[in-house]
């Protein structure tokens, strides 16, 4: 619960008021007096989002219910099926040729487009919605960028896009999303929000890319840390993204906006040391060059998550400008509270699923790695 300067010394007069009343009164008076955005009034919309019960989705869904929305789910019915229960849910296989078919009886003030990477979908999905919602929100990807040798803004070049009537190949992720993109103006019009995440974090992940870091630097000992300590890093938490695309559905707010952080320019130290803060281990980092990584075959992002050297075709890559998305509202919580949750989500999961990180070095290759850096006489 975030609580400003401004309203905490109100806050504080009515505390001091209260004091005379029990504890639970001067909790409620505080309250009263925060900014959780979930407290808000704000007027109910009948909000479709398709998907909805994956990664970003949940925390949509449960935000938009706490904030008064009537919100229907479109799916297949395969991923989590036990969450909302009460939630209204339309079917469909979206790869199937009739799979939007569920969606036309129905009319919304807004869809929100989670999952999609075949442009075909929106297609699909903009002829079975045709006439009877107001607002498609779109959820596309920073991967969009052709040139990451820069920071670039929401204008910065683009692949080319894929070809929709072409067999669908997942491998072009990023000329999918543009073509994606592209296709939601096609069939929305102006109504149409695009929002593009980087590197998405926080609970829920099932790609280890973040997770890696937390859950290592809690096993403790010597951790290899890539590159330099002031290499840049950028991600968001999939809660503070999956709740400003409801606030963003709320005020109908149109346009095209990178989405990452945090808002302030943050480094792989000190995101590595605000991850060991909410830790007890003794962790202690080794920061191995960048070409020493490359000789001995550790990968940037997927064996070293989070983390892309700083230089030549990717020395943009973690210096996205989201200016415009900060205006409009994407606020980002701390990152001992990402780091928190991620760790305790991660050590809930079945065994057999933490033991198959799906990102991240093995720890025998670390310690071999470890091993050559300080051999070749360049550690210290
Ligand atoms: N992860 C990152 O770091 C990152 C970064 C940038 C952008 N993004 C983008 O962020 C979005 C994340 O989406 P999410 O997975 O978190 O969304 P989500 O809405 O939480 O989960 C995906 C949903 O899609 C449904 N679905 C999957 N296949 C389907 C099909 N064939 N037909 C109908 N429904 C189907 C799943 O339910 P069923 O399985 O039951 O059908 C599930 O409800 C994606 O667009 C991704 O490209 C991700």
């Amino acid at each position: 619960m975030t609580v400003s300067r401004r309203t905490f010394l109100a806050s504080s007069a009515t505390i001091g008021g209260a004091l005379t009343l029990g504890l639970p009164d001067v909790v409620r008076a505080l309250e009263a007096h925060t900014e959780s955005p979930a407290r808000r009034p704000v007027a109910p919309l009948r909000i479709l989002i398709l998907g909805g019960t994956g990664f970003i989705g949940p925390y949509q869904v449960q935000y938009a219910l706490d904030r008064g929305h009537k919100v229907t789910l479109f799916n297949r019915g395969v991923t989590n099926t036990a969450l909302f229960p009460n939630v209204p849910r339309l079917v469909g296989d979206r790869n199937l040729p009739d799979g939007h078919k569920a969606l036309e009886g129905g009319e919304w003030d807004v869809v929100i487009d989670n999952p999609t990477s075949n442009p075909k979908w929106v297609r699909d999905a903009g002829n079975a919605l045709r006439g009877r919602t107001k607002h498609y929100l779109f959820v596309s990807t920073i991967s969009v960028f052709s040139d990451n040798s820069k920071p670039i803004d929401e204008n910065g070049p683009l692949h080319l896009p894929s070809d929709i009537d072409a067999a669908y190949d997942a491998k072009v992720y990023g000329q999918n999303k543009v073509r994606s993109e592209m296709e939601a103006k096609t069939q929305f019009g102006n109504d149409v929000t695009i929002i593009r995440p980087g590197l998405i974090v926080g609970p829920g992940d099932l790609s280890d890319r973040f997770s890696y870091w937390p859950v290592r630097i809690d096993r403790g000992g010597e951790v290899m840390a890539p590159g330099t300590p002031n290499d840049p890093v950028q991600y968001v938490d999939a809660r503070d993204l999956g709740e400003w695309i409801v606030r963003l559905a709320e005020t109908k707010t149109l346009g095209t906006f990178n989405a990452t952080g945090p808002k302030l320019p943050t480094t792989m130290s000190e995101m590595l040391y605000g991850i060991k803060a909410v830790t007890t281990s003794g962790a202690r980092f080794t920061w191995v060059a960048a070409d020493f990584l490359t000789a001995n075959q550790v990968r940037a992002w997927s064996d070293m998550p989070v983390w892309v050297p700083p230089t030549g075709r990717t020395a943009g890559f973690a210096r996205v400008i989201c200016t415009k998305a900060y205006a409009a509202g994407l606020t980002f919580r701390p990152l001992a509270e990402t780091a928190a949750a991620t760790l305790q989500w991660y050590h809930a999961r079945p065994a057999a699923e933490q033991e198959k990180a799906r990102a991240g070095l093995a720890a025998d290759r670390e310690v071999a790695v470890l091993a050559a850096w300080h051999a070749s006489g360049r550690s210290e």
